[in-house]
């Protein structure tokens, strides 16, 4: 067991499987997959979905010996800590109760003693009548034109989960049949470029800007709020902004400030991490607005569903808990630094962009929560691309090149099917063919020995050799519906907590963007000094200044 101070990297478990490891090394996947057995041992339904992990370099005997990690780890304690609302993100002292915005309405969850639920469920209200108003038309606009284009200005936490959702519904039939005549467009980028291709082909009389942000203070979304603020007022008037801008934050005082009308905010609470508050207002207004609050709901109820999954079912059979103890062996025994994100669905497409951060701004961490530097690395560097277009891409190096272990995520219904007469397969089918096709071709390779038998000349052997043995997994999902959406959420956001608890850091905080947020207020400061009053630059060091020089001598800036 590790007391409060004591690293996982001290208890019996985690030196078992640092032992374990040369055992594993003599292993070969091809013959791990003919142990028909341990792969049945490594197959999971739950609610529709099917996981199968038997393409992970481990046995039986890796997995109870995970399981034992986790207990030394105290996962158990940990995730009550957690869905108890108690201050598990130590150095914000906060809770954190992501899994309180998905909840039924009668459930009880509790921060600081109090039951959230009924708040969280103010807000849900609020927002589905709010969206009704506008979907219906009967809230317009400053003009009175009925606003029918959504553009959500936030960053990070603040907009890629909501734009991962979004992108998965868009060609969900369900969904395409509630949007019928709505855009939903996204602003992050403090690049003008990206404000000029979001106002791109509106008209501010039918727009409505959402302010996503939960300090209200990111200056990236500021910036952006201010400069969409002048497009609406420039064609409407200033009084147009209280029809045509509202708000999601927990800084309301700064809302209100900023000139939009305290009733057009829509709350969310501090034990939302940002990167986990696509439940909250962040993604439910703008979705709600794009899709209807009903569509919306199957979402939440998606994510719920693996709540309480993970809340309430034993490790073994506990999907997330279960990805993420293998995440930790892949990383912190087998020694593989990165994850592929590889879903065979265009519709996911942004998928891999939001576990980035869910994973990388979480377990990135260089100090245990006590504040202990780690003698092991956490976090894993994700990234990926929807399947097939990541095989024409980057899939030579997982192939042939370094070992990243992947996940595929497959659908068995498609969103859109199309069969052409005469065609071998559907065009769903191609696609599946191939998600099927690539797990096998990582974990068995091609010996030399069957490529002599194929008669391919002596030379070109090494070249076409696959050496296999190279991990994966994966998880079948019965359709990309908002429900399935929402349980895909759940499982990443748990399995990166899972990680978390058993690297013993803190995944809930985000100190690491910090400094980046600083320097560039110096910077900031000397532009603008520069700019308005010719000031010589100071307190740089050569490197930098050199580029600054450059940046201000041939630079065209429109001047202030
Ligand atoms: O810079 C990182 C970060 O703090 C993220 O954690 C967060 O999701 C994002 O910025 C946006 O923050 P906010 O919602 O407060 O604008």
């Amino acid at each position: 067991m590790t007391s409060s101070t004591a690293l996982v990297c001290d208890t019996e478990a985690w030196k078992d499987l640092k032992g374990h490891v040369e055992d594993i090394k003599k292993t070969h996947l091809r013959d791990l997959m003919s142990d028909v057995n341990r792969c049945e041992s490594m197959m999971l339904e739950f609610d529709g979905l099917l996981l199968d992990y038997s393409r992970q370099r481990a046995t039986v005997e890796t997995m109870d010996k995970l399981l034992n990690l986790a207990k030394d780890a105290q996962l158990t304690e940990k995730i009550s800590r957690m869905f108890n609302g108690e201050h598990i993100n130590s150095t914000e002292n906060r809770s954190v109760l992501h899994v309180a915005l998905r909840a039924p309405k009668d459930a009880v969850i509790k921060a600081d003693g109090k039951n959230v639920v009924p708040e969280v469920w103010n807000v849900l209200d609020k927002i589905k009548e709010f969206s009704e108003k506008i979907r219906s038309g009967s809230w317009v606009g400053a003009t009175g034109k009925p606003l029918k284009d959504v553009i959500a200005i936030g960053i990070g936490g603040s907009f890629l989960g909501p734009l991962f959702v979004h992108t998965a519904l868009q060609t969900d039939p369900e969904s395409v049949e509630c949007a019928k005549g709505r855009q939903l467009r996204f602003l992050a980028n403090i690049d003008p470029v990206d404000v000029a291709r979001n106002i791109n082909g509106l008209n501010p009389e039918t727009t409505l800007v959402v302010v996503v942000s939960k300090t209200f203070t990111t200056a990236e979304t500021m910036l952006n709020a201010r400069t969409l603020r002048e497009w609406i007022t420039a064609a409407l008037g200033a009084s147009a902004v209280a029809k045509h801008m509202v708000a999601v934050s927990t800084n309301l005082a700064l809302v209100e400030k900023f000139g939009i009308d305290p009733n057009n905010a829509f709350a969310f609470w501090d034990w939302v991490g940002g990167r986990y508050s696509v439940c909250s207002a962040v993604g439910i207004l703008p979705l709600s607005l794009q899709y209807g609050f009903s569509v919306v709901e199957k979402f939440l109820k998606g994510a719920s569903s693996i709540d309480q999954h993970f809340q309430s079912t034993p490790f073994e059979k506990n999907i997330p808990v279960l990805l993420g103890l293998l995440s930790v062996w892949n990383v912190s025994f087998l020694g593989y630094p990165a994850r592929a994100i590889l879903p065979y669905s265009q519709a996911l497409e942004k998928f891999a962009p939001h576990i980035q951060q869910v994973s990388m701004e979480s377990n990135g961490k260089g100090v245990s929560i006590d504040g202990l530097p780690l003698p092991y690395e956490t976090g894993e560097i994700d990234f990926g691309e929807p399947g097939t277009n990541g095989q024409h891409s980057f899939y030579q190096l997982i192939h042939q090149g370094r070992v990243i272990p992947c996940d595929f995520i497959g659908i068995v219904k498609s969103q859109q099917p199309v069969y052409l007469k005469g065609e071998v397969v559907s065009n769903h089918d191609e696609l599946m063919s191939n998600f099927f096709a690539q797990p096998d071709a990582l974990a068995y390779g091609k010996t030399p020995e069957q490529l002599q038998k194929e008669n391919v000349s002596e030379n070109l052997i090494p070249h076409k050799t696959f050496s296999g043995n190279r991990p994966s997994l994966s998880l079948l999902l019965p359709e990309l519906s908002a429900y399935n959406v929402g349980q895909l959420l759940a499982i990443y956001e748990h399995r990166v907590a899972v990680q978390g608890f058993v690297w013993g850091i803190n995944s809930f905080d985000q100190w690491g963007v910090e400094l980046g947020k600083v320097l560039a207020t110096q910077v900031r400061k000397q532009l603008h000094s520069s700019r308005t009053q010719g000031t010589t630059l100071e307190g740089f060091n050569y490197s930098t200044t050199t580029l600054l020089k450059r940046y201000l001598e041939t630079s065209s800036e429109p001047q202030m």
